[in-house]
């Protein structure tokens, strides 16, 4: 049958064509005559996704910022970003013009269909972002983050955690497991009041949930279904990720019940006990967002967004030190000279330059968070000469502002002499931002900070970390795994020899 037939045949399909093409059409004009900030040509309906590594867009932007500037537009199908790279344009937007870039960016994969005061803190927007996120660092200040009571808290952890790396005996193992467990536990701490033991089944279960979680929210099918959500069940990895946020969500409610059970108001254990307290003052208030439900969010937030991006600058940190023997023997000198085998402490950091220079270079370096995450425009602006609506996601490409040329001596290499003085003293750096920069900085930079610095001490007074035998420094791999939200090292072992 020739085509002239086809027509004739079916009259009904050629209408559908018809429209079909129109359609085609009108987004492709739509999205051709869009004032934004320059970017890539889009295709009609899939904008620049062909042209984007959905396994590691970062690298893909930071190639498009050299070719487009520091404030250019990308399309993900019918989803306009306007993405922002380099340390000045960071600052400029989300310091100087804090407000108007300080909205959150929402994702669907994320929201789903919770109402505004049921989004926790990261997902959440104006008022109810706003009053929980005030109540959240408040009582996690008051539950230990900057204070002696969480330093104790985190020197006990590193103390556990270097008992299960003794236990390997100097033989290779994987870091992940015993690091993950020792960080998800100070936040167990503070968030339900006490921590676990590494083999507490409702332990094992809750760090296991939450990291096979935030690995499918990585994956590339989960970045389709946030640009065409409609896609609903299709996406196999969807229904994943609800299953086993509803699993981690009833645990959750168990906890409370039994939090709730005992809870004393005069003397609070964790964020739970205030977070329940606070709840019963404001029981008949319309549009709280003290509410069961708003908890569970928030506490599984606190949870992932403590555990995983902490334990895995940790595992980069040894990772390098591994690779870089002759600086982690530098690490150890000083500590060994300054503290000697005694317990670190918080205020000893500024005695340990050094070493504080090679936690920042390892953050610079790896850029765990390569991306921050999305942020929303809350009115027009016209930013660095370009006109960006209200409402427009914004992506403010963290790690364009670590490797910027303009800031950074070496910006490829470990270099820790980026944070020290001539005179070896710790040099701060304005264009260091791993916990990203103004209303939407990270709620737990003091915690992470913590967290740090006294279980990366404590281990190097313990143990030397070397490549398993038969494994040569340079065979140690620093590429990064796929992933659009962490960037994790590639599987690998390490030796931990006993220091004494
Ligand atoms: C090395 C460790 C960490 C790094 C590099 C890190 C980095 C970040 C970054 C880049 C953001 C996005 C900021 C933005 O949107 O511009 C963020 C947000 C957030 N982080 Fe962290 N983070 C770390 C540890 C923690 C810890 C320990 C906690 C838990 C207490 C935490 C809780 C949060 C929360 C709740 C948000 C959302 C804040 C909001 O939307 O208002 N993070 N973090």
């Amino acid at each position: 049958m020739g085509f002239s037939e086809v027509l004739l045949a079916s009259p009904g399909s050629v209408l559908g064509l018809v429209l079909v093409l129109l359609l085609v059409y009108l987004v492709y004009k739509y999205l051709s005559s869009d004032p934004g900030p320059p970017g890539p040509k889009p295709l009609p309906l899939l904008g620049n996704i062909l042209q984007l590594d959905l396994k590691r867009p970062y690298l893909t932007l930071s190639k498009l910022s050299q070719q487009y500037g520091s404030v250019f537009t990308v399309w993900l199908g019918p989803h306009k970003v306007v993405v922002l790279s380099g340390y000045k344009t960071v600052k400029e937007a989300l310091v100087k013009n804090a407000v108007v870039f300080g909205e959150r960016g929402l994702l669907p994969i994320f929201v789903g269909n919770n109402a505004k005061n049921c989004r926790g803190v990261k997902w959440s927007n104006s008022e109810p972002w706003k009053e929980v996120r005030r109540f959240a660092l408040f009582n996690l200040r008051d539950f230990g983050m900057g204070k002696k009571s969480l330093e104790s808290r985190i020197c006990e952890e590193a103390q556990c955690l270097c008992e299960v790396v003794k236990s390997f005996k100097g033989k290779p193992f994987d870091t992940k497991a015993p690091v993950n467990c020792a960080i998800s536990n100070v936040i167990c701490s503070l968030v339900y009041g006490s921590r676990f033991d590494y083999d507490d089944p409702e332990f094992t279960t809750l760090v296991s949930h939450a990291l096979q979680n935030m690995h499918l929210t990585s994956t590339p099918s989960i970045q389709i279904y946030n640009l065409y959500p409609w896609l609903g069940r299709l996406v196999p990895n969807r229904n994943k990720i609800y299953k086993f946020r509803e699993k981690m969500s009833n645990q959750n409610l168990k906890f409370f019940k039994r939090l709730r059970e005992t809870l004393n108001p005069q003397m609070c254990r964790g964020f739970v006990d205030a977070f329940l307290l606070r709840q019963s003052k404001e029981s008949g208030v319309p549009d709280t967002p003290f509410h069961e439900e708003n908890l569970v969010q928030t506490v599984m937030q606190l949870f992932s967004a403590g555990t995983d991006s902490t334990a895995t600058t940790l595992r980069w940190t040894l990772l390098l030190m591994a690779k870089y023997p002759h600086i982690q023997d530098q690490v150890r000198e000083e500590i060994t000279r300054v503290i000697g085998a005694r317990q670190v402490k918080l205020e000893d950091r500024k005695y340990l330059s050094f070493t504080d220079a090679v936690i920042h270079e390892t953050q610079r370096l790896i850029n765990v968070i390569p991306l921050a995450l999305p942020h929303e425009t809350n009115q027009d602006i016209t930013f660095q000469g370009h006109f960006i609506k209200k409402g427009t996601t914004i992506w403010p490409l963290l790690t364009s502002v670590h490797h910027d040329e303009s800031e950074w001596e070496k910006p490829h290499s470990f270099y820790p002499e980026h944070f020290l003085n001539k005179d070896g003293s710790f040099k701060k750096r304005d264009a260091f931002m791993p916990f990203s920069a103004g209303r939407r900085i990270c709620l737990g930079e003091g915690l992470a900070r913590m967290e740090l610095f006294i279980v990366f001490v404590t281990l190097m007074q313990r143990f030397q970390f070397t490549a398993p035998p038969g494994v040569t420094e340079e065979d140690l791999d620093l590429t990064a795994q796929r992933g659009l939200a962490i960037r994790h090292p590639m599987p690998h072992e390490l030796c931990a020899v006993p220091c004494d």
